[in-house]
């Protein structure tokens, strides 16, 4: 039976897209059942269109009231039946009410080495900005599940790279980027098989 893994999403949608691609050649024991994104116009969304997965827009827009957005985040995602939660570039810090309603089924991936450049204000490109102004010699990506902190939670897979001298933050946002595609389907068969 394959296992249901519902993704949540606020941008580009290419660690969705490693999730989608990964389930249907069967590298995943999986099936993507669900798409959310905070942000309509999220490309993640047209991912999720072209290969028939059915997503929701839950965002401040359309649900102004936090609370009120955390309940519309838990009941869709109880209709989807999920057995995990994958974060896969979620810019909303989630509630504690949300975590306690699916915890231990959450992971989240993040384009550093936690607890390095992770946490508030640690996202998208100002990781990279960062970890470049502070002339770091290494960096990389990880998963790990998601608790009622930010970026705090166990880690489940963790994978470095050697900050090239001539390095940019673009173009360490790209070769972070491939580690994360990787590690976070490695991640996900982890938790699928009960390895963590
Ligand atoms: C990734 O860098 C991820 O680590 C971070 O947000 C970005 C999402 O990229 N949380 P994408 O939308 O999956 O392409």
């Amino acid at each position: 039976m394959l296992k249901r893994i519902a993704v949540l999403i606020s941008g580009g949608g290419t660690n969705l897209q490693a999730v989608i691609d990964a389930c249907e050649s069967k590298r995943v024991p999986g099936q993507v059942v669900g798409v959310i994104s905070n942000k309509a116009d999220a490309y993640g969304l047209k991912r999720a269109d072209n290969h028939l997965i059915s997503s929701h827009v839950i965002s401040r827009s359309n649900y102004p009231d936090k609370k009120e957005r955390t309940k519309a985040l838990i009941k869709s995602l109880e209709s989807m039946k999920p057995d995990l939660i994958v974060l896969a570039g979620f810019l909303e810090i989630l509630q504690p009410e949300f975590i306690r309603a699916f915890s231990d089924k959450i992971i989240n991936i993040h384009p550093s080495l936690i607890p390095k450049y992770a946490g508030k204000g640690y996202y998208g490109m100002k990781v990279h900005e960062a970890v470049i102004k502070a002339g770091e010699a290494f960096s990389g990506a990880t998963v790990h599940f998601v608790d009622e902190h930010v970026d705090t939670g166990q880690i489940i897979i963790q994978e470095s790279l050697r900050v090239a001298s001539d390095e940019t933050p673009e173009s360490l946002q790209k070769r972070v980027l491939n580690i994360e595609h990787k590690i976070l389907i490695e991640s996900i068969n982890k938790c699928l098989r009960s390895e963590v």
